[in-house]
């Protein structure tokens, strides 16, 4: 009873109250607070593979000041002719990641090349001495995490991951909530994905040009099978296993490192994935609707609880993507740009009519049992006035991504640290490799979240 008083006195407080970022983020997406460095602290910046995220990053990264965008790595020439039109001609290009790391006027670099490029580019580039922005997921396979993370610890380099919105202020706030215990008890988190378009499903365009004068093939394809030049698994390389990884890598990673962030968790323990490819017949080699259960252990910031996680490429009527964590009090829904808070209205009493077995019962019994249950169970006046919902808005025009470049940009001038280090990122890619071990092996994964292993 008294936590739901806590309820209702403390969520419109939380909700109305900004938070310091929020405040921030009011001024230009983040701009303002940085104009304090001087000129000395400018950052020169390379990013290796410049495509759809190499350009969103580097664009959200420019708009942080002190910042100097001045060499592109990329294997298909016509993206280092774009890099020249976008961000002058003067940039140095090539497309041999190993040229950039071994330039000293290089200081940080965005690693935005396909999932099976992550681990090799990272772990070179925080050995040259860079900082390092690492796309998500960190790694392609489980196996190569640790390795990341020992590159991490023996360099100076600052490593973030790229899961942009666990620097949101919209997370921070949802944290925050969380950590109120205004929800109760958690009792499990539902989350999805859905998409129901072409590009959705990752059929991204095919440039005219492409063939092995324009494009690095063989670098492209690093160990993985030698096959014969495909425009089609190069520019649409997350539909095979080899170079991506599949729903689970992709966008589950999304949903894990935003939960995580939100309740400071280290991860699950157990992973269970089903699914299917149902429409998208084009040659992949992955599902196109991709199911997981988890089991989350209870750990110091919450208890036990469940998540199940969707993603679905043939969502009829539209798509979105929502996560909702259900407590014994309350329910807090966090979308893209928006977060409402739900009051639960657990009855207090056991019902009775209806339904029940009490309609079994003969007029005797019945009314004896009514009189008890009116003596027992007395009508309550509600136990919270007010709204059952609150919303929350990010500001307009607030950036996520301009957000988490800022993170990573304060930690190299200052030596501090990210909100998605090494470890994070792992934390956050592992149940989404574990998400498709389970799929393809038909089998359930345990995994320690300390200790970041597969067990058993
Ligand atoms: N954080 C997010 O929201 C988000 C969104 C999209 C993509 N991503 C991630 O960004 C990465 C890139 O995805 P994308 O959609 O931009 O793919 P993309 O195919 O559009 O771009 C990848 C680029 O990398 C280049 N490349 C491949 N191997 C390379 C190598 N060894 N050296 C240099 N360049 C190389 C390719 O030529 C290509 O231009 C993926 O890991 C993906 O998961 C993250």
């Amino acid at each position: 009873m008294s936590s739901r008083r806590k309820f209702l006195h403390q969520l419109p407080a939380l909700l109305a109250a900004p938070l310091l970022t929020t405040q921030r983020a009011q001024a230009s997406t983040l701009a303002e607070p940085l104009r304090q460095f001087a000129a000395n602290d400018q950052i020169n910046l390379a990013c290796i593979g410049l495509g759809i995220q190499g350009f969103n990053n580097v664009n959200a990264a420019l708009q942080n000041p002190g910042i100097k965008m001045i060499a592109a790595c990329d294997l298909y020439t016509g993206r280092l002719a774009r890099a020249r039109e976008v961000y002058g001609k003067e940039i140095f290009t090539t497309r041999d990641y190993r040229d950039i790391l071994a330039r000293p006027d290089v200081d940080a670099v965005i690693v935005a090349t396909p999932d099976h490029w992550h681990d090799t580019i990272t772990v070179a580039a925080l050995d040259a001495g860079k900082h390092v922005y690492c796309e998500k997921p960190l790694v392609q396979q489980l196996e190569e995490g640790h390795a990341i993370l020992a590159a991490e610890k023996r360099n100076p380099g600052v490593l973030i991951v790229g899961s942009q919105r666990v620097s949101s202020i919209l997370l921070d706030k949802a944290r925050e909530i969380y950590r109120s215990g205004d929800l109760g008890k958690l009792v499990m988190i539902e989350t999805f994905n859905d998409r129901f378009s072409a590009l959705g499903a990752w059929q991204y365009s095919i440039p005219r040009d492409a063939s092995p004068q324009t494009v690095d093939w063989d670098t492209f394809l690093k160990d993985t099978a030698k096959l014969p030049f495909d425009a089609t698994r190069f520019f649409r390389w997350r539909n095979y296993r080899d170079y991506g990884t599949g729903v689970g890598g992709d966008l589950f990673v999304h949903l894990f490192s935003g939960v995580h962030r939100m309740l400071d968790s280290l991860g699950p323990n157990r992973i269970f994935a089903t699914g299917g490819l149902r429409y998208w017949e084009d040659g992949r080699d992955v599902p196109d609707v991709f199911l997981a259960n988890c089991d989350y252990a209870e750990q110091a910031n919450h208890p036990a609880f469940n998540m199940q996680l969707r993603v679905n490429f043939v969502a009829g009527g539209g798509g979105g993507s929502r996560t909702r964590l259900v407590g014994t009090e309350g329910s807090l829904e966090v979308s893209g740009s928006s977060l409402t808070l739900r009051r639960n209205e657990l009855p207090a009493a056991p019902g009775y009519g209806g339904w029940d077995s009490f309609g079994t019962f003969p007029e005797n019994t019945r009314s004896e049992f009514e009189k008890w249950y009116k003596a027992t169970y007395p009508p309550a006046p509600p136990e919270v006035e007010g709204p059952s919902e609150w919303t929350f808005r990010t500001p307009e025009g607030y950036s996520d991504h301009v957000h988490h470049f800022h993170n990573w940009f304060t930690a190299i001038r200052e030596q501090g640290e990210v909100v998605e280090d090494g470890a994070f990122g792992f934390r956050a890619a592992a149940p989404s490799l574990a998400a498709n071990v389970s799929y393809f092996e038909q089998k359930v994964v345990n995994w320690d979240p300390v200790t970041m292993r597969e067990v058993g």
